[in-house]
């Protein structure tokens, strides 16, 4: 039986870092299925194996167990010289940390990939100006890092993982140290990375607001897939969880009425308590039904 994998695709992985006698189970059996051309978020806590996926997918290292395919490579059972053409060439990683050599400016930043695979340097000025004028870095390309702000230094990242062409851009956490408006213009350029140049783009992010942007969100906990959806479902499952908490505020809201009617006619509280509370009690139940009648329930 022949089997044919997704674009990207992770069956069952499992990565145990071992650091003398301690050993950390990253991932657990992890499985994923990308189609070429979508992008996708993966959220989930710190520490749940997000950058850990990122490193196996982008080549960068091996998993202890499982099966990946990337572009239609078994990275599982690549050599050590694949999964550096599979890094230059394939896959463009801005990692959490940028990478980003301090004595390079942003221009040779960018170009280092591009002198790492022999590119001619008229194809390199050509692509990275570029790539530099896209990223709206034009005037910034003899600045180093240092003198840049983390939103360009993270531009010039994203520059750099795109100076080689590959058609899958991987994004560690791109907009963790940033303003909110600034991570916003990140995420904007991300996204038309995916709908303008057809790449196919996975973003770890922390952030709801840019997860709801992608095709797909994949919630990663203790090193496994613990849900995949659409935005609109995700937003289902939030308007559920209202739901139950309206459905189950109503029923101690009730139950409260019952006790105090019932401290009422035992003479436990006095007539005033009694009024004040019976009208907060039905106060709070005439919202949580409006509430649910609002939403058709
Ligand atoms: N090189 C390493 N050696 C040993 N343990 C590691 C190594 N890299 C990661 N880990 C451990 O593996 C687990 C997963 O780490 P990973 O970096 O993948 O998490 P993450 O989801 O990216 O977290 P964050 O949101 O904080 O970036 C953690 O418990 C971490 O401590
Ligand atoms: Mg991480």
């Amino acid at each position: 039986m022949t089997t044919v994998a997704s674009y990207i695709q992770t069956d069952d992985l499992v990565k145990v870092y071992r650091l003398g006698d301690v050993e950390v189970q990253a991932l657990r059996g992890l499985s994923i299925k990308i189609d070429q051309g979508e992008v996708i978020s993966i959220v989930g806590p710190s520490g749940s194996g997000k950058t850990t996926l990122l490193n196996i997918i982008g080549g960068l290292t091996y998993a202890t167990a499982g099966k990946s395919y990337v572009a239609g490579y078994d990275i599982s059972s690549s050599s050590p010289a694949q999964l550096g053409y599979l890094r230059q060439k394939i896959v463009g990683h801005i990692f959490q940390t940028l990478n980003l050599i301090p004595t390079l400016t942003a221009y040779e930043n960018v170009e280092l990939p591009m002198l790492a695979i022999n590119a001619p340097k008229n194809e390199r000025k050509k692509r990275v100006t570029m790539l530099l004028d896209q990223v709206g870095l034009g005037l910034r390309m003899n600045h180093k890092p240092d003198e840049l702000s983390g939103g360009e230094k993270q531009r010039v990242a994203i520059a750099a993982a795109l100076a080689n062409d590959p058609p899958i851009l991987i994004a560690d956490e791109p907009t963790g140290d940033l303003d909110t408006e600034t991570g916003a213009r990140i995420v904007e350029f991300l996204l038309s990375v995916n709908k303008d140049m057809g790449k196919t783009v996975l973003i770890v992010t922390h952030d709801p607001q840019i997860a709801r942007q992608t095709d797909r969100i994949y919630r990663i906990m203790d090193g496994r897939i613990i849900s995949v959806q659409t935005p609109g479902e995700a937003e289902e499952a939030t308007v559920e969880i209202r739901i139950q908490m309206y459905r189950d505020r109503l029923t101690e809201t009730n139950d409260e009425i019952a006790q105090l009617q019932k401290a009422y006619e035992q003479q436990r509280v006095t007539a005033g308590t009694f009024a004040e509370r019976w009208t907060n009690l039905h106060l709070t139940k005439d919202f949580l039904e409006k509430e649910l009648n609002r939403m058709g329930l």
